[in-house]
């Protein structure tokens, strides 16, 4: 969702804008622009579409100069059209400005300030550098109208400001929306997210809600809204640069399903001690040995991964779970219990969704557990622990590896759980892990088998059904949003048993329907449900494993452990999906209308 860059420096901004934009593609977009100052004032590019068009507007625009600003747009207030791209710029054109986040109360700002203003745009973000002026008119400095206007903002933001008669600064602030200030050598930069500023730099300091940061070129002053200067030390951002290419892959997506395996490896290299066991923080498996009940909140694919932690939180650990899309909780909280402990799952730990459901819960006093890839993401500074899923930067809008790492950590968490629950384990979990490796490696070694699938079952079908019982039901539904996201084919996944009651209706001849079938107390009763929708004319494609398989099942994946099977089976179906999506010729990376990291609610 929308990214933010600035640059302030010796060098020309307008290409390390560019660059860095295209580092935030990845976030989902559907305009951008930038803003370069110079003597003659604040030169603005902006496109509809990608980066590639802003690219050829902005060689065209006279762009010269040391300090610029940039952004991705994907749309909330307002169709993709220039207008409403940013930079915004208030009345005389003095002012510039870029906004991630949505402002509650821009309706009412505008009525009670800025009647007398002709608005270009239909954003929430015009408001706000129209209200910069609006106060700098008053008499105000520049920073002290940019404090005035935090001080009247309701909802989530992250700002970055120019001011054409003040080459030496951006104007800083965020709430709830993330924003970095990335430090250098007589230059500074903001980035929504380091990625895109690696390329020149790899320290940054972090900025808190409702700070004001003046950024300069030698210098970068954090203050609080009542002006007390703070100090912040930087960190070094822990991603290499080249993590953050596609390598030899096509796509980011098939680069980061292959990754799998090496991403497993090191899972069990992190959470395990020099004597081969597993470890973890000694805090966190008390934290969660003691709660009662266990509440964990995602969204989208870490949903997907969530329930798939609750079959080993309750079977290997013995603690009742809840899981929750976190953008129904935070509006119908159930009834908790006495002891809850939260286990928020979230890729980039940016989500607004489920960060609105952790600022309840902290203010309600319940401890809490991120489970995140990104270390000092929002989830993860503001719960009270933190488990890393060490998957390295993920780009495809689609999760992937993520999903794997997540699944994977749970089940760490879990056994450690068990552990201290002086449950008796009845799985080498390491060994598992191990064996879930080799067979993940072996089924992205056959990705041509899953191309050949996306071609016997998906080549020009509209819709498509995933069905599985029990754990697999919760992989079916991880397969379907994976095909839709991408493939733009409509797709459901359903609990076997439950088709008959209403689904098998839309089965017609030729529907593929793709069937998992990796459960040996299941087996028998997802094949039944695979012949019922046979007898209605589906087309049938059955994922089964070995041990369980039966003739004339399309694929076959390696034994594993029945609980792990999802570390497995949703390989095969990130392929075929993504085979499925680049068959027809899509942005397989850039889906329309998604956002990696989604941070509005
Ligand atoms: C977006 C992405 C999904 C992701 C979901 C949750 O919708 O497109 O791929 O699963 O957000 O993101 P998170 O970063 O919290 O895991």
């Amino acid at each position: 969702m929308c990214g933010i860059v600035g640059y302030i420096g010796q060098d020309n901004a307008k290409e390390l804008l560019l660059k860095g934009l295209e580092k935030l593609e990845y976030r989902g977009y559907d305009s951008a622009g930038i803003a370069v100052v110079n003597e003659s004032g604040t030169s603005v590019s902006k496109a509809k579409g990608r980066i590639s068009e802003l690219r050829k507007v902005a060689e065209a625009d006279d762009q010269d100069g040391t300090l610029g600003i940039g952004h991705t747009r994907w749309a909330t207030h307002g169709v993709p059209n220039y207008e409403n791209s940013h930079p915004h710029q208030s009345a005389s054109k003095r002012f510039t400005l870029v906004h991630n986040g949505v402002i509650e109360n821009y309706e009412e700002l505008k009525n009670e300030y800025l009647s007398d203003i002709t608005f270009i745009s239909e954003t929430d973000t015009e408001v706000i550098v129209q209200l910069v002026e609006h106060f700098s008119n008053e008499g105000l400095s520049t920073e002290d109208a940019f404090t005035k206007v935090i001080s009247l903002l309701e909802g989530s933001y992250a700002l970055g400001l120019i001011d054409n008669e003040d080459e030496d600064k951006i104007f800083v602030a965020k709430n709830k929306s993330p924003l970095l200030i990335g430090v250098g050598d007589d230059f500074n930069v903001i980035a929504s997210d380091a990625i895109a500023m690696l390329q020149v730099t790899n320290q940054y300091k972090e900025i808190h809600d409702h700070e004001i940061v003046i950024v300069k070129r030698d210098d970068v002053v954090i203050k609080t809204l009542e002006g007390e200067v703070q100090e912040r030390e930087s960190y070094t951002a822990q991603i290499d640069a080249a993590d953050a290419e596609k390598g030899v892959y096509d796509h980011y997506m098939l680069k980061e399903i292959h990754e799998q395996p090496a991403v497993m490896r090191r899972i069990i290299q992190e959470y395990q001690d020099e004597n081969g066991n597993l470890k973890m923080d000694s805090s966190i498996i008390k934290d969660v040995a003691e709660a009662d009940r266990i509440y964990v909140i995602a969204a989208g694919t870490s949903y997907h991964a969530g329930l798939v932690g609750k079959e080993f939180i309750e079977k290997w650990a013995g603690v009742p779970t809840e899981v929750h899309v976190a953008s129904e909780f935070v509006y119908n909280m159930p009834l908790l219990s006495e002891k809850p402990l939260f286990i928020f799952i979230s890729q980039s730990g940016e989500t607004a969704d489920s960060r609105a459901v952790l600022v309840e819960t902290n203010k309600l006093g319940h401890k809490s557990l991120t489970i995140t890839n990104v270390a000092g993401s929002t989830l993860s500074r503001e719960a009270d622990h933190t488990l890393l899923l060490h998957a390295g930067p993920e780009i495809a809008v689609a999760s992937t590896k993520a999903y794997t790492a997540q699944i994977a950590v749970l089940s760490i968490l879990s056994q450690i759980v068990a552990k201290e629950h002086k449950r008796e384990a009845d799985v080498d979990l390491l060994r598992e892990l191990a064996k879930v490796t080799t067979a993940i490696e072996a089924i992205v070694d056959d990705a041509e088998v899953m191309e050949q699938i996306a071609t016997d079952f998906l080549e020009t079908t509209r819709n498509a059904f995933f069905i599985g019982r029990t754990i697999d039901y919760n992989v079916s539904l991880e397969g379907s949003l994976k095909l839709k996201e991408i493939s733009y084919i409509q797709a459901e996944g359903f609990a076997g048993g439950e088709l008959k009651h209403g689904t098998i209706a839309l089965i017609e001849d030729g529907t593929p329907v793709i069937a998992l079938a990796t459960q040996e107390n299941v087996n028998l009763s997802i094949r039944g449900n695979v012949k019922e929708v046979v007898a209605r004319g589906a087309n049938p494609c059955i994922i089964s494993m070995n041990g369980l398989n039966k003739d004339g099942d399309t694929y076959v994946i390696p034994q594993v452990h029945e609980l792990l099977t999802p570390l497995v089976s949703v390989v095969t179906l990130q392929l075929i999906s993504y085979y499925a999506a680049l068959h027809r010729d899509l942005d397989v990376d850039k889906p329309r209308n998604l956002a990696k990291s989604v941070t509005v609610e």
